[in-house]
């Protein structure tokens, strides 16, 4: 497929790495430098370039939603009209410190996108990705197998690409159902972030919540 990686940091650059070396055939946009989006897509070592929102949207099967919830107006409207596309975000409602939900329990992130990009195909995954916190906790239990990685949404065939892509990271997806699901899932990543962070026995922890 056609990837296009809105967001390069983190969560865009390492999936948009992994699609590229899994055979797509990815755009990097959107980080404060071009420079870092062109390294991105040479280190793939695969079919990948830089380019702006707009290309990466406009010509791509498969748009990865990887920015922080505070620029998400600016890169939806670099990006420009996404009717029709496959939108997979990870992108969590946070407040500008990151140390809170802006949309809960009633709502998600992802419902409330899924609103403001209307004619788009929406899913939300990868907004349970273990963090870089997760290496040595996973290297101390030499883990065997696939971890499992949850999913929703309301669109099938949209469904179908997100799990494509998500076996492609070396996941298990697993639909966990309507994308209204999203409302619980996101909270729930958050707190296995927190834990993460919390001090020594807090990556140990995150990652029973999150096995769990
Ligand atoms: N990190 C995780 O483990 C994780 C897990 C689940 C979900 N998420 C969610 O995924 C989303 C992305 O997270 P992340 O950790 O990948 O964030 P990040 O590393 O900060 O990446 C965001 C990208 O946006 C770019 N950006 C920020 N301000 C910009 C500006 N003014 N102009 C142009 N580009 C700009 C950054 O550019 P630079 O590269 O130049 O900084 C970066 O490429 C967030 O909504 C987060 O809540 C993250």
């Amino acid at each position: 497929m056609r990837v296009g990686v809105l967001g390069s940091g983190l969560m865009g650059g390492k999936l948009g790495t992994i699609f590229a070396r899994a055979g797509h055939d990815v755009v990097f946009s959107y980080a404060r430098s071009e420079k870092k989006l062109k390294k991105l897509a040479q280190e793939t070592k695969g079919k990948a370039r830089a380019g702006t929102p707009r290309d990466a949207a406009q010509e791509a099967d498969a748009v990865l939603l990887a920015v922080h919830w505070s620029r998400m107006d600016d890169v939806l409207m670099q990006a420009g009209d996404l009717s029709g596309k496959v939108v997979v975000s990870c992108s969590l409602p946070m407040n500008d410190d990151d140390t809170a939900l802006v949309i809960a329990h009633t709502s998600s992130g992802a419902e409330e996108l899924a609103k403001k990009i209307a004619q788009a195909r929406f899913v939300s995954a990868f907004n349970t990705v273990p963090s870089e916190v997760f290496f040595d906790v996973y290297a101390a239990k030499r883990k065997a197998g696939r971890p499992s990685l949850v999913y929703c949404g309301d669109d099938p065939k949209a469904k179908k690409v997100a799990v494509e892509l998500i076996r492609d990271v070396g996941f298990d997806p697993v639909d966990a159902g309507p994308l209204r699901i999203a409302r619980y899932t996101e909270p729930f990543a958050l707190l296995v972030a927190q834990l993460a962070y919390e001090g020594k026995g807090g990556p140990e922890l995150a990652y029973r919540f999150a096995g769990f």
